[in-house]
């Protein structure tokens, strides 16, 4: 005597059951790889802090190399550092130091506000009220001031660090570490050629105003503007002026303009 295995109960109940087996599979996978992917996730972000710092070395761990950078909470706000009380708010609320999510922070309403658009020059939509800063000390003086930046492009919000030397006026390296650009065109901005230009390039001008800019096409050399251009990527304004508007952002008044004041003022 043969049981009927073609009947439609019997499918159907195959086909929960293969479905129910699936998902304890991938949801068993997807927790026991969760601390995986954190750790990974936060070793991706330290390399590419030490990437435009321009500390990074291959041969050694990124944990190692990451030992000579410390990381400050900055209050936008005031310019100075988070008082032990808002951080250890911030610690409460999910945002701890060590593993501070910046961009958790700019959806998080507690900590963060819509911008009015003719402020919102690099079209972020909402600012936090906190950033993590990263610094290098070299012989017991700050020596490298790591600041992300993040702001419109042609298709994508472009992801970054931009690191000062110790003057926090002088470019030091820049790099992004996600944006959706087009390669060859927009995603240019990964060219180490063209972020090679960035180098030695100041923020402000004479008058002190942030000037840094991406022009289109190439800079002319000797122009009295030189000091605070860059080459446009060619064909790809676009993304060129979206790079020039992040980094005028975020080293301008509503983003790092006030610490970076602060830091001068304490004779970095
Ligand atoms: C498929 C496609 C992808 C493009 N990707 C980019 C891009 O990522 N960034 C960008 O600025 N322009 C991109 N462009 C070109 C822009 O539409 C625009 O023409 C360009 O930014 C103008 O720059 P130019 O004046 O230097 O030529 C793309 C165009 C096409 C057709």
């Amino acid at each position: 005597m043969s049981a009927n295995n073609d009947s439609i109960q019997k499918t159907i109940l195959v086909a929960v059951l293969l479905c129910l087996v699936c998902s304890v599979i991938v949801s068993g996978a997807a927790v026991s790889l969760k601390p995986m992917q954190v750790k990974n996730k936060l070793e991706d972000k330290r390399k590419n802090i030490l990437a435009a710092a321009g500390l990074l070395q291959e041969d050694k761990s990124i944990e190692e190399q990451f030992k000579q950078v410390t990381t400050r909470i900055v209050n936008l706000e005031s310019g100075d550092y988070a008082t032990d009380t808002e951080l250890a708010e911030l610690k409460a609320a999910g945002y701890p130091v060590e593993t501070f999510d910046q961009r958790r922070l700019s959806k998080d309403g507690t900590y963060s506000a819509s911008l009015p658009g003719n402020i919102d020059i690099a079209s972020i939509k909402r600012l936090e009220k906190y950033a993590a800063v990263f610094l290098v000390e070299k012989d017991g003086a700050v020596d490298r001031i790591i600041l992300p930046v993040h702001g419109y492009g042609l298709w994508s919000t472009l992801y970054g660090f931009v690191a000062l030397q110790s003057d926090a006026e002088t470019i030091a390296g820049l790099g992004f570490y996600a944006h959706g650009e087009t390669p060859g065109l927009g995603g240019e901005v990964d060219n180490p050629s063209w972020k090679a230009l960035w180098m030695g390039k100041k923020v402000h001008d004479a008058s002190g105003a942030v000037a840094i800019n991406v022009v289109k096409g190439k800079v002319v050399p000797g122009n009295n503007k030189e000091i605070n251009q860059v080459d446009g990527l060619s064909g790809a304004t676009l993304t060129s002026n979206g790079v020039s508007n992040l980094m005028r952002f975020w080293l301008g008044e509503q983003g790092f303009a006030g610490y970076l004041k602060t830091l001068k003022g304490q004779g970095v």
